[in-house]
């Protein structure tokens, strides 16, 4: 175990292990394949209109600011804000190249009561964040305060408990792939041995969908995406009570079969 991370890794500690990984953390997702295509497709299924222009988005868990490219491809002309709590990921995101509509933000995702994300937005992307939250009721519903009536919250996620197939692949894959991986390029595999546990401890899709509602968001639904993660990662949608959501005719609709819509 290296030095500088935490023994266990809970939610109370992540963002020292995101620190520690930072700086591999691209080389290693650019290693899985479909990564970035499936978070350009979570952000897609938003639906946000024109391009974004004129809409103020959330990315929350940006770390390295992955999903926050992804975003920026699905809405271009969106102002952006995207927050994370790792320093250094979010040290590694602005060194990258960004318009000036995008800036980031040092902020717990989990309690967002900072100066820096206020208002109301039309849309929140959560890649790969509310497993790592302790309080994820008390999440959601700030995201839904936060965004206006009828606004989009999309969370990109892990979700294996519902089938037995599900957690099979993603315990193959975690012990055949990832941590080996992460131990050679990193020299410590300690924050891929609390991805494949954190993985297999968040809820159910079926669980995660009565979460999302139960907290207020309407027209809940989930897809899956395509590649070995087809049934392992989903896309969780729900809009903020309000007014009906008017669709972008020109958003682009999902590959047929995988709607898990239920
Ligand atoms: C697996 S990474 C995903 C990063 C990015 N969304 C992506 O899709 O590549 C999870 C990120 O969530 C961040 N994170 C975890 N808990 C957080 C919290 N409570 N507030 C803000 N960021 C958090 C971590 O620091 C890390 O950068």
């Amino acid at each position: 175990m290296s030095p500088k991370t935490p023994r266990r890794i809970d939610p109370s500690n992540v963002s020292k292990s995101f620190d520690v990984h930072a700086r591999s953390y691209d080389k290693l997702v650019g290693a899985n394949p479909g990564y970035h295509e499936h978070l350009r497709l979570s952000a897609k299924r938003m639906g946000l209109p024109n391009g974004g222009a004129g809409l103020r988005l959330l990315d929350l868990g940006c770390g390295t600011g992955a999903s926050t490219a992804a975003l920026l491809d699905a809405a271009p002309h969106a102002d952006i804000t995207a927050v994370d709590f790792s320093a250094e990921m979010l040290a590694v995101a602005r060194r990258k190249s960004w318009p000036s509509h995008v800036r980031f933000v040092h902020a717990d995702a989990g309690e967002l009561d900072t100066k820096a994300v206020h208002g109301s937005y039309d849309g929140i992307l959560a890649a790969y964040l509310l497993r790592n939250l302790s309080d994820r009721n008390a999440a959601l519903r700030r995201f839904r305060e936060l965004l206006r009536p009828g606004a989009p919250l999309a969370v990109h996620e892990y979700s294996v408990r519902d089938a037995f197939r599900s957690r099979a692949v993603w315990t193959a894959v975690s012990w055949g792939v990832i941590i080996p991986m992460g131990r050679l390029r990193t020299g410590s595999a300690d924050l891929y041995r609390y991805l494949w546990r954190s993985v297999l401890d968040f809820d159910g899709v079926e669980a995660f969908t009565g979460r999302m509602t139960a907290v207020g968001f309407e027209d809940v639904r989930v897809q899956t995406v395509p590649g070995w993660q087809q049934h392992i990662v989903h896309t969780f949608l729900g809009r903020a009570p309000g007014v009906p959501a008017t669709a972008d005719p020109d958003a682009p609709t999902p590959p047929e079969g995988l709607d898990l819509t239920k």
